[in-house]
């Protein structure tokens, strides 16, 4: 990879430049300037994801320079490498290869002399097979009864991917409940534990390190609860756990059967591991065929990426619009509204891919940056949005670029629903890119001040100009969704090359996790504390004083 400061190439003053002329120019007057907007700012994948980019702050010159600042960066030849399997995870010296993991063409991928893509099919195989199993009704637990629920336990990557695609493909769940524990506060695990019958559960301990403290916390409690019964032998523990990881040893440890681990790798990053055994989770859910068809969407994806000239690759123009907004609007926040009320936990999915992929300081060559890197992500689901936090994107002071996801075609075609429902996500993208036209003379008899009834229709006002992404998704499928996933990974790859920093590792969160560690054993040990700081001191010494 080139490490390349963005800032000190040719694109990057160029773009400055082009910023000043078009900065306050109203979307109104882009679209007035070009009727063919529309058409030139729009693209298909496969005719079944449909961007509409046009409701962008941008002119087909912002767009070539733009694209000459990924090539001035470099970002081909990182792309190349990523899929090559070169050691681009520079600062934990590792390559990034979750592409190798929905990889159809079956292309043989080394690292140090070892096949991976062979370790990738057999572990897809054991998922094939266990999980038909458990389908099936022949897997038995303790007791002799047959799989009902599945609890897959885990936290960050080895939780909200997962979790996400489940909720996604709702409708293509069978007949197990997989429910999910990720939180330390013994009151999630409490509340899944009232739900189901121990008996007949399966809990998936998924972690790639083997050593994530809420994920082990919650996993000996349930191990402990098992034990605690007369009748269930130390044997019986395979028939109810079953270990997702990269680490064999702490498994193996844990008392997890040798049959019973699904393993995934060192270069699966946890943010990018639901394509590997971490989503054993969506294979029970939706049977191994339809997880084939989300890793297949996600293939498709990565061939696009792969092989498409930037002007008409949709994850790399999506990064580079991002950047435009980022760093020469200063808009410091993207939403993403999904209408699809099974795609509820999409943003909260991509809180994860976004922020700890490209929430970094310094640069690849040891600087702290001077620019914008991660944006701060966020967004809920559709029109529920509408009536909460809709208001400040519609008059507030803020620039929100935002993308709007919608399928064309509804799982649920109950009377006019989704009629409607797109009726309003295309009236929202309107409203926010051309705002209104108020009538200054309407009269209005509700009030007497003579002022307030000149003057009123102010504050009815939108000023429009707020920059939107449309994705029209034919339906939300396995293959769909996967291709949305790996779109926004590509996307979040390709930001993180052009700003300059490594996007696969997360040192930051690293900190709070070994200072729980101490003040634990500070209070274990219940005694007055004076070795942090006034503050600190002083709430586990008010905590232990209360307790
Ligand atoms: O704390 C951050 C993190 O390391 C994430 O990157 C990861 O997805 C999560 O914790 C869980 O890690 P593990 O799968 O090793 O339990």
């Amino acid at each position: 990879m080139k490490n390349i400061n963005p800032i000190f190439t040719k694109s990057w003053k160029k773009l400055y430049k082009h910023f000043l002329v078009i900065k306050d120019k109203h979307m109104k007057d882009f679209f007035l300037e070009d009727v063919n907007r529309f058409k030139k700012f729009s693209l298909s994948f496969k005719d079944l994801i449909f961007l509409d980019f046009s409701k962008n702050r941008i002119t087909d010159k912002t767009l070539t320079y733009l694209i000459n600042l990924a090539k001035e960066c470099g970002l081909k030849n990182s792309i190349l490498s990523m899929f090559n399997g070169k050691f681009i995870n520079v600062t934990e010296n590792k390559p990034v290869l979750h592409t190798v993991l929905r990889n159809f063409d079956k292309k043989n991928i080394f690292i140090n002399g070892k096949n991976i893509s062979k370790k990738v099919f057999q572990s897809l195989k054991k998922m094939k097979n266990i999980s038909n199993f458990i389908i099936n009704k022949k897997w038995r637990g303790y007791t002799g009864k047959y799989i009902t629920d599945i609890v897959n336990i885990g936290i960050g990557g080895s939780d909200l991917g997962p979790l996400m695609v489940t909720e996604s493909l709702t409708p293509y769940k069978n007949r197990l409940k997989v429910h999910f524990v990720s939180n330390l506060d013994g009151s999630h695990i409490f509340q899944i534990l009232k739900k189901i019958n121990l008996e007949s559960t399966i809990f998936l301990i998924s972690s790639k390190t083997f050593t994530t403290q809420e994920t082990m916390t919650n996993a000996k409690t349930v191990k402990k609860l098992f034990l605690k019964n007369s009748n269930f032998l130390k044997s019986d523990l395979s028939k109810h756990f079953i270990a997702l990881s990269a680490n064999k040893n702490k498994v193996m440890k844990f008392g997890i059967d040798k049959k019973n681990f699904i393993p995934f790798w060192d270069w699966v990053g946890g943010r990018y591991s639901l394509w590997s055994s971490i989503g054993f989770s969506i294979v029970l859910s939706i049977g191994y065929d339809n997880f084939s068809l989300l890793l297949e969407g996600a293939y498709d994806m990565d061939n696009h990426f792969l092989n498409s000239p930037f002007k008409k690759n949709i994850p790399v123009l999506l990064a580079l619009i991002s950047i435009w907004y980022n760093n020469f609007f200063k808009s410091q926040t993207e939403a993403i509204y999904t209408y699809d009320q099974y795609m509820h936990k999409f943003s909260s999915y991509l809180q994860q891919l976004y922020m700890e992929s490209n929430g970094k300081r310094i640069d690849r060559n040891f600087n702290v940056v001077s620019f914008q890197t991660g944006s701060i992500i966020w967004g809920e689901n559709g029109t529920n949005s509408q009536h909460s936090f809709f208001q400040l994107l519609h008059q507030g002071t803020k620039l929100i670029p935002s993308d709007f996801i919608i399928p064309i075609h509804t799982h649920n075609n109950i009377n006019n629903h989704h009629i409607k429902l797109i009726s309003h996500f295309f009236a929202q993208t309107k409203a926010l890119a051309f705002g209104n036209s108020l009538n200054k003379n309407s009269k209005n008899k509700i009030f007497k001040n003579k002022e307030i009834k000149k003057k009123f229709f102010i504050y009815k006002e939108c000023p429009g100009n707020q920059p939107t992404n449309s994705f029209l998704i034919d339906k939300i499928t396995p293959y769909t969704l996967g291709a949305l996933i790996a779109m926004y990974e590509h996307k979040v790859f390709s930001q993180g090359v052009i700003l300059n920093i490594f996007s696969f590792d997360q040192w930051g969160v690293e900190l709070g996790k070994n200072i729980a560690k101490d003040i634990l054993l500070t209070l274990k040990k219940k005694n007055i504390s004076n070795k942090y700081d006034c503050s600190t001191n002083g709430l586990i010494n008010f905590y232990n004083s209360k307790k």
